[in-house]
């Protein structure tokens, strides 16, 4: 992960505009909308230290998405909170480098902004994000399930699921003795 270059512009607007990444989302992104999200990522990052980071292969340093932490602005019962999200280019997927990149995440989260929770979320159907968020340990309660409110009722999107992650539960899972 790092800090967003003017040439993650034309590759981010690819990938949110192919309707396979964008499946679970209202509506693949126009070029201005995308711009404006790497533009609003990079700015948070520049204001506080942290936030949406772009995301390369370590290897060959090919852009390949983002990764990172973002406080959602919207109202639920579950919000003020600091959420961890990812969004990665088709042909980078089935890698584990969304997995990969959120640990890294959650290491800055943690170890050093000192939260004590970090959430995530996503609609019900989108069972590739979900799967990430069990693969790093977040559990979910259904009875914290919620209707996005920027969803109308009927919308197929609208149902999402809410994971949690304590900073107590990621200290066990990285030293079960507890040392
Ligand atoms: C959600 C998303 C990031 C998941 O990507 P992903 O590549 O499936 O997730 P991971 O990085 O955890 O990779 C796990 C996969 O890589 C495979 N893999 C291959 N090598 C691996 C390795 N060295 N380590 C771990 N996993 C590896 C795993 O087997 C698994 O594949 P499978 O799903 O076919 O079983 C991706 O589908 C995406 O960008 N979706 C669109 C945007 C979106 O919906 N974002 C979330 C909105 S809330």
């Amino acid at each position: 992960m790092r800090p967003w270059r003017p040439s993650d512009l034309e590759p981010f607007a690819a990938l949110n505009a192919d309707p396979r990444v964008m499946e679970h989302f209202p509506a693949p992104l126009s070029r201005e909308e995308s711009d404006a999200f790497a533009a609003a990522s990079a700015e948070a990052i520049t204001r506080r230290g942290w936030g949406r980071w772009a995301l390369e292969v370590a290897e060959t340093g090919e852009f390949i998405g983002f990764t990172g932490l973002h406080r959602p602005t919207f109202e639920a019962p579950f919000l003020p909170a600091v959420e961890i999200a990812w969004r990665l280019s088709r042909p980078s997927w089935g890698k584990g480098y969304a997995t990969e990149a959120a640990t890294a995440a959650l290491d800055a989260a943690f170890d050093r902004l000192g939260l004590e929770e970090v959430v995530s979320f996503t609609a019900a159907v989108n069972l590739r994000s979900r799967a990430v968020m069990e693969r790093l340990g977040m559990t979910r309660d259904p009875a914290e399930d919620f209707d996005h409110p920027a969803l109308p009722p009927g919308h197929r999107l609208r149902r999402h699921v809410l994971f949690r992650l304590p900073a107590a539960r990621r200290r066990e899972r990285r030293d079960p003795a507890g040392r």
